[in-house]
């Protein structure tokens, strides 16, 4: 079974503040989407990845991928996305050769992932569920409130879910190829999650362990933390 996995690299970073879309700003000197590939790239069992592009961003992502080296074993394609991460996705996979069963999807804004994570998802595809995503235990309580339509006044909440019951979930998250594109067929409603549109089919989705430096990028702080990461790795 091959293994090509679509890295969204697509959206504009806007939480992250000002500044060059979020893919393509640096972390420690190289751009956040070349961590990412390479996170990806590390994986024995991973043959292409698929990086989706700013929408007028491509020759410059194809340029990027071309200055920095990836495994002999790894190809790699660059489409341009879309408007919401979900059609940004769904570009990625029409752009798919045929000879590929499995298909990893990764933000790109998790350029810090370990291999043994993505290793862990590939292997629970392969031992047959159609849908694996890596998540972790919650440290905050969580509630679900009425949203307030002004922001910044006070919120009723409605709910507590039992946090020992909840999981935080990450990617890259791996799919049996013809499950996924089932569900970017069949599912309409936009949605943060892939394996979120695999359960609206109906389809088993399972939940492995993830790892705390596969967490997404997305606020100013995130950055500062990312390159300790790094630095630590001595990257
Ligand atoms: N993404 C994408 N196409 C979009 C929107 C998002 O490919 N139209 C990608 C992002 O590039 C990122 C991943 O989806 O790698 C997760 O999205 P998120 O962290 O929300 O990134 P942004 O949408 O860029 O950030 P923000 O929501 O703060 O604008
Ligand atoms: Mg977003």
């Amino acid at each position: 079974l091959r293994t090509a996995a679509v890295i969204p690299a697509a959206g504009r970073g806007v939480r992250l503040g000002p500044g060059a879309p979020k893919a393509l700003r640096a972390l420690n000197g190289t751009p956040m989407l070349i961590h990412a590939v390479r996170a990806l790239a590390a994986s024995r069992a991973v043959s292409l990845v698929v990086v989706v592009a700013p929408p007028d961003g491509a020759p410059e992502v194809k340029s990027l991928l071309d200055a920095h080296a990836l495994p002999d074993r790894t190809d790699f394609l660059v489409v341009p996305g879309g408007e919401s991460r979900q059609e940004s996705v769904k570009l990625g996979l029409d752009a798919l050769p045929p000879d590929y069963d499995i298909v990893l999807v990764h933000d790109a804004a998790r350029p810090l992932v370990p291999v043994d994570t993505v290793d862990a998802v590939i292997q629970a595809v392969r031992d047959g569920a159609p849908a694996v995503v890596p998540a972790l235990p919650l440290a905050d309580t969580v509630k679900e409130v009425e949203p307030a339509t002004t922001p910044g006044d006070p919120e009723p909440v409605l709910a507590t879910p039992e946090r020992a019951r909840l999981r935080a979930v990450q990617t890259p998250q791996g799919f049996d190829r013809q499950t996924l594109v089932r569900a970017h067929e069949t599912v309409t409603d936009n949605v943060t999650d892939d394996a979120s549109m695999v359960e609206q089919l109906g389809e088993r989705v399972v939940v492995v362990p993830g790892h705390e430096e596969a967490f997404k990028v997305t606020r100013p702080l995130d950055l500062v933390l990312a390159e300790a990461v790094l630095a630590r790795r001595r990257l």
